[in-house]
């Protein structure tokens, strides 16, 4: 699978992805990472610029429509495969794990991360992505947006996690509408605390009953909204 992300801070995931599991998915080529950064396609040399004044006024800057469209079509046309676009907003469609499966299953996907006050509208006109926000909050520009997606959609793919089942149980998975249950290691104590000794006997039976009954009272106390007879309206 291959990610193109076009960003004004191509930097920020230097970091990200150079670590842990993303790097060794990266080293495997099981997925392939391209960064792009947007003010390689500026008209404004040697300003470089990027971003304008509203027309009609208001706070902040956009990024502009010419640029932006030229440098979206010319990283489409560095791979034959053609790319499922998606603009990381807070206007967008929230994102979640069945969109990540979806993603998941994707050739390429090409990540435009905005700043400042966002894209002018023509962007979006013109090139057509799916809207996405990872949340009901403001973030300072789409990066951190889009190294979540590439973060839940990697951990999808075959062969990047270790135990080929690890996430079929998760969270929100397909087969799992359920919180997690509570897990521990060792010690068995630590400061007066004692690890549930149902897990300690052996018995998978009560083991796997305890786990589901945790899973159940957790997911009725924090979000009751994921439970399949959950009432919208009440
Ligand atoms: N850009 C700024 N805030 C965002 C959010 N919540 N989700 C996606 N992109 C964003």
């Amino acid at each position: 699978m291959r990610f193109d992300i076009i960003t004004l801070f191509p930097a920020i995931f230097d970091g990200y992805l150079t670590q842990s599991l993303l790097d060794k998915a990266i080293q495997r080529e099981l997925v392939h990472i391209h960064r792009h950064d947007l003010r390689d396609w500026a008209e404004d040399t040697p300003h470089r610029k990027v971003d304008d004044r509203p027309f009609g006024g208001g706070p902040g800057m956009l990024i502009q429509v010419k640029t932006t469209v030229n440098c979206a079509e010319s990283v489409e046309a560095m791979d034959s495969r053609k790319a499922r676009k998606i603009l990381l907003t807070p206007q967008g469609k929230r994102f979640d794990q069945r969109m990540a499966e979806d993603l998941a299953t994707e050739e390429r996907v090409m990540l435009l991360c905005g700043r400042y006050e966002g894209f002018d509208q023509r962007v979006i006109d013109i090139l057509e992505p799916e809207e996405i926000s990872i949340g009901d909050f403001v973030l300072n520009g789409g990066e951190v947006a889009a190294m979540v997606i590439v973060d839940a959609v990697v951990r999808l793919l075959p062969g990047v996690l270790g135990d080929e089942n690890s996430n079929i149980e998760d969270s929100f998975s397909r087969g799992n509408r359920l919180l997690e249950f509570p897990q521990y290691t060792r010690p068995r104590e630590f400061r007066g605390h004692a690890v549930p000794e149902v897990l300690l006997n052996g018995d998978h039976k009560a083991i796997a009953a305890w786990r589901e009954q945790q899973s159940l009272e957790r997911t009725e106390q924090r979000r009751s909204d994921l439970l399949p007879d959950h009432n919208t309206n009440k």
